[in-house]
């Protein structure tokens, strides 16, 4: 299998020129910067990328790469700072401030012969973010492409297999960013794109198989698409060697745990189904703080996945659904990356058990997930299932969690998911949901004085989570919602929508 490797020198966009070039069939790998060149070797990458990074290529302990790097005959592309970094190394001149150019640029190419812009137009838009400049190339490089303020956008050196780009390629406002990486992945490096994630199911069922030999594997399954995935393709390596459990923490959405339950059973899935529920809200009784109910939650999970996994005998693995993003954001943390992602993992398992992982779809982003998920034919509704916090309805019901403002939520929740659920966005949408509010306020039923809870509507549109807008929900939806709310859902005669985005705000209100 091809690979090519991208050396990460901390840029907000270092993950999508990995998804940019598995779109195009060829495997690649994210590995820190500072990645040993024996590393780099055992891999045999067929070319290697440095990334971009927040830094300048002056700064003390800033990113760099070993000389050696350049010795293995593998051709090398610095993208932004990566481009600075191949200045500075072979005796180019970069310099600071004066020329700095964020968004969207125009450059004109000046020698269309160039490897990476042949028959590509002359002139065209790309998305530049950079503080330095490249003031004057190293010796035997040849300029190939220039912005409108006369900065070097494009450089390359055929002889040594070196080229540098001081735009984004990976990103959707550059035109002709695909072009040009396919030119640098095909023409450059050789690759055969044959990449697929249908001869990656087959290789990955073997190795479980192998690697597990004959020992039985237990998994912690959320009803989410990780988990599933995970456990789908598990089980088809080893079957019945595969022992799920499923915990019911009582803050599932309404009848979720029935759902997930007849769903796995649809999936052949060795399920231990365990309903903690009172368990939970026992330990969550009078408590408000949203820290302390998350702590809790994770504390309980671990004791009933303990008492559950004890039962079976001879298990030696413990199968996760963890992905590509997770091992990037645990692996590399602090080595020039500048923003810094919050973990809410409070499904943790504990380490102490003794158990060696199993972590099949470590190498996989999550859309690659999806798509292996529908290959193995589960079920859209877990594969394109709204993300749901392990914490579940503790962190939307606020103040106390208590069993009958759980049901309440519930109920008001199922009404807005099904109302939404019929409207053309629902798709478009990364979650939609209710919150039940600690505040009581007065409304008047059948000629009554009320006095009951808030419910307030939550609808975001992501790409990742990490930020988002608030969904602009048509009226009639709204209006729907509100009225079978109000009208159906014991205790509640009040709602209100949320129309704030992440940031200043969270997706979740706690
Ligand atoms: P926030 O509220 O931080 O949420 O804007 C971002 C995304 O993460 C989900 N979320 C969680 N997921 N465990 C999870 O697995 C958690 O503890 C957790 N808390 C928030 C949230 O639903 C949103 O999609």
């Amino acid at each position: 299998m091809d690979n090519i490797i991208i050396l990460d020198c901390g840029s907000q966009f270092t993950q999508l020129i990995a998804r940019r070039i598995r779109e195009m069939k060829v495997h690649s790998e994210i590995l820190p910067w500072d990645t040993s060149i024996d590393e780099i070797k055992k891999r045999t990458p067929r070319g290697v990328i440095i990334s971009g990074g927040p830094q300048s290529v002056h700064d003390e302990g800033s990113p760099t790469v070993s000389l050696d790097l350049f010795d293995l005959g593998v051709p090398v592309l610095g993208v932004c700072y990566g481009m600075q970094l191949l200045a500075k190394i072979f005796g180019g001149q970069v310099e600071s401030g004066a020329s700095r150019e964020y968004g969207r640029t125009a450059i004109v190419v000046k020698n269309p012969e160039a490897t990476l812009f042949m028959g590509i137009s002359e002139s065209f838009e790309v998305w530049m973010s950079h503080g330095d400049h490249i003031a004057s190339l190293p010796e035997g490089f040849q300029l190939v492409a220039v912005t409108d303020k006369g900065v070097p956008a494009a450089f390359e050196n055929r002889k040594r297999k070196i080229w540098g780009l001081q735009f984004h390629p990976e990103v959707a406002h550059t035109q002709n960013g695909t072009a040009i990486l396919s030119k640098f992945l095909f023409d450059v490096c050789s690759c055969s794109g044959d990449w697929d994630l249908g001869n990656w199911i087959d290789t990955m069922v073997a190795r479980i198989h192998k690697k597990t030999k004959g020992c039985q594997v237990i998994c912690g399954l959320s009803g989410g698409v990780d988990s599933t995935v995970a456990a789908v393709l598990t089980a088809k390596a080893i079957g019945d060697r595969l022992e799920c459990i499923f915990v019911n923490n009582g803050l599932l959405r309404h009848l979720e745990a029935e759902r997930v339950l007849e769903r796995y059973k649809a999936l052949d899935l060795n399920v231990h189904y365990v309903d903690a529920s009172h368990q939970f809200l026992q330990a969550l009784r009078g408590v408000t703080d949203p820290e302390r109910k998350r702590k809790i939650i994770g504390e309980t999970f671990i004791r009933v996945f303990e008492a559950e996994a004890s039962k079976i005998k001879d298990a030696e693995w413990l199968l996760q659904g963890t992905l590509y993003p997770d091992v990037i954001e645990s692996g590399h943390k602090g080595k020039g990356a500048s923003v810094i992602k919050s973990h809410h993992n409070v499904g943790g398992l504990p380490e102490d058990m003794k158990l060696k992982v199993l972590e099949p779809l470590r190498d996989l982003f999550k859309d690659e997930v999806r798509a292996i998920g529908r290959l193995l034919s589960v079920p859209p509704e877990i594969v394109d299932r709204q993300p749901f916090p392990g914490p579940g309805l503790a962190v939307r019901c606020l103040g106390e969690v208590t069993k009958e403002r759980l049901d309440t939520l519930r109920e008001a929740d199922e009404i807005f998911r099904e109302e939404f659920s019929k409207s053309d966005i629902y798709s478009s949408v990364w979650q939609a949901f209710c919150v039940l509010l600690p505040v009581r306020t007065v409304g008047v039923m059948g000629d009554s004085r009320t006095y009951s809870e808030v419910v307030a509507l939550r609808a975001v549109e992501s790409a990742d989570g990490m930020t988002a807008d608030w969904v602009r929900v048509p009226y009639d939806v709204l209006d729907r919602t509100a009225r079978r709310i109000c009208n159906t859902v014991k205790g509640i005669n009040r709602v209100v929508l949320d129309v704030t985005s992440k940031p200043p705000s969270t997706i979740e209100w706690e």
